[in-house]
């Protein structure tokens, strides 16, 4: 486990572990692993113990052996014959991250993001967040015995998620703002030394990311397939994706990395509008707007990442309507029996329509990486579900509603 922290942007070295950004152009950080002792062997020398982000060990710098762990990762993979029949694929695989503890993949990066903090020395960890993040990042503060903060937009936060903050214990704080607005307040605390932020701009958080695509890989036996598709909303995932299978290429356990596809809801789409412009930088949407509210983001801080992730892989960046979202949840909950949150129906939305328009093609294999838990929302499954009937304690009147 030896590694370096480097700008994006500038390439420069960065020694400051607590820094979320370069501090001689700004720009965004990655971690740069070096695998030059685990090139050449083979997966079955380096890999051990159950499926999970600490599998991979070897691949993350962090000290496994201090791990804060809730047995993150060792999501299922469905196949999901048929959704793949009825969207008109070859094969249509679901990475069903609502399995993780705390029902988002969010935990992948913050096992590794809270175990660095411990490291760090730090006391005090906190983020802004759509919900998901504020979830993980609360318990795991409470695994490591941290204090927390979250910064969440006021009236936009899906119930599951803030149940699961206030729960954990974190200092809950609405913001009069949208995720953008508390992203940038909850930097500059960090940069004040008020927390050590766990944001995905966190060099260290889609670390633990990228995880999930050493999964697929293994779950997949090493055949890859043609796409996979990914919701985006402040955009470090898919980098993640994309971070991991180089990785792996690099080492020669895979031959080539499968394109990369990034969906946003419409109302919240900067990256896909980059993506139709040619361009590799975005420019923010000011006023983002989507039921998903997970990805209700107009300036994602790892955009220039997810559009690097996407040009590199011959991939690309749609965007779908909140309708073809709720469309494309009911149909994976009612063909499949897998519920999802609605910013990861956004993925299966997206390769609807990409199959429609012939950018994804019959005999594809595609994976849908599905962020988040169905119960995270319950309020959007309710609003579009059929109704509740009522009857009286009375038999008779039941079968009457059965049989009307
Ligand atoms: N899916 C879900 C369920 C999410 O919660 C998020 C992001 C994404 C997809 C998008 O991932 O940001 O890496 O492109 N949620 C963050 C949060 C922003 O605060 O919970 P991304």
């Amino acid at each position: 486990m030896s590694y370096v922290i480097r700008c994006f942007e500038c390439g420069a070295k960065v020694e400051n572990e607590l820094l979320d950004s370069c501090p001689r152009c700004g720009g965004l950080l990655s971690v740069e692993m070096d695998l030059s002792r685990i090139r050449g062997k083979r997966p079955g020398d380096v890999l051990s113990g159950r499926m999970g982000v600490w599998r991979y060990a070897p691949f993350l710098p962090v000290d496994a052996t201090k791990a804060i762990s809730i047995q993150e990762g060792g999501t299922p993979l469905y196949d999901c014959r048929a959704l793949a029949k009825e969207v008109g694929v070859e094969r249509l695989h679901v990475k069903y991250e609502g399995a993780n503890p705390t029902g988002s993949f969010k935990d992948r990066g913050m096992t590794l993001g809270v175990s660095k903090a411990v490291e760090l020395g730090c006391k005090v960890v906190g983020c802004a967040s759509t919900g998901n993040t504020s979830a993980s990042l609360a318990a795991y503060a409470a695994k490591a015995g941290l204090g927390c903060v979250v910064l969440l937009p006021s009236g936009k936060v899906a119930l599951g998620k803030l149940a699961q903050a206030m729960f954990f214990g974190a200092k809950v704080i609405s913001i009069d703002g949208n995720f953008d607005e508390a992203l940038n307040v909850v930097r500059q605390l960090a940069r004040e030394g008020h927390l050590y932020l766990l944001n995905s701009i966190n060099p260290f958080r889609p670390e633990g990311q990228k995880t999930v695509a050493f999964e697929i890989v293994e779950q997949l036996d090493y055949k890859l397939p043609d796409a996979i598709v990914l919701p985006v909303g402040n955009a470090a995932n898919i980098w993640a994706v994309y971070k991991g299978l180089s990785e792996w290429k690099e080492v020669g356990w895979i031959d080539r990395v499968p394109r990369l596809i990034g969906v946003q809801a419409s109302g919240s789409n900067p990256v896909t509008q980059a993506f139709r412009e040619g361009k590799r930088d975005f420019v923010p949407v000011d006023h983002p707007e989507t039921l998903a509210t997970a990805i209700r983001i107009g300036n994602p801080a790892s955009g220039k990442k997810a559009l690097k992730a996407i040009y590199d892989t011959g991939g690309l960046a749609t965007d779908v309507t909140d309708e073809e979202i709720v469309q494309a949840q009911k149909l994976l909950g009612k063909r499949e029996g897998v519920g999802v949150e609605p910013a990861s129906a956004a993925a299966v939305a997206g390769v609807i329509r990409l199959r429609n328009e012939g950018s994804i093609l019959k005999g594809d294999k595609v994976v849908c990486v599905c962020t988040g838990n169905l119960l995270k929302d319950p309020d959007t499954v309710i609003k579009h579900a059929a109704k509740v009937l009522q009857a009286k304690a009375s038999a008779e009147e039941v079968k009457r509603l059965i049989l009307s």
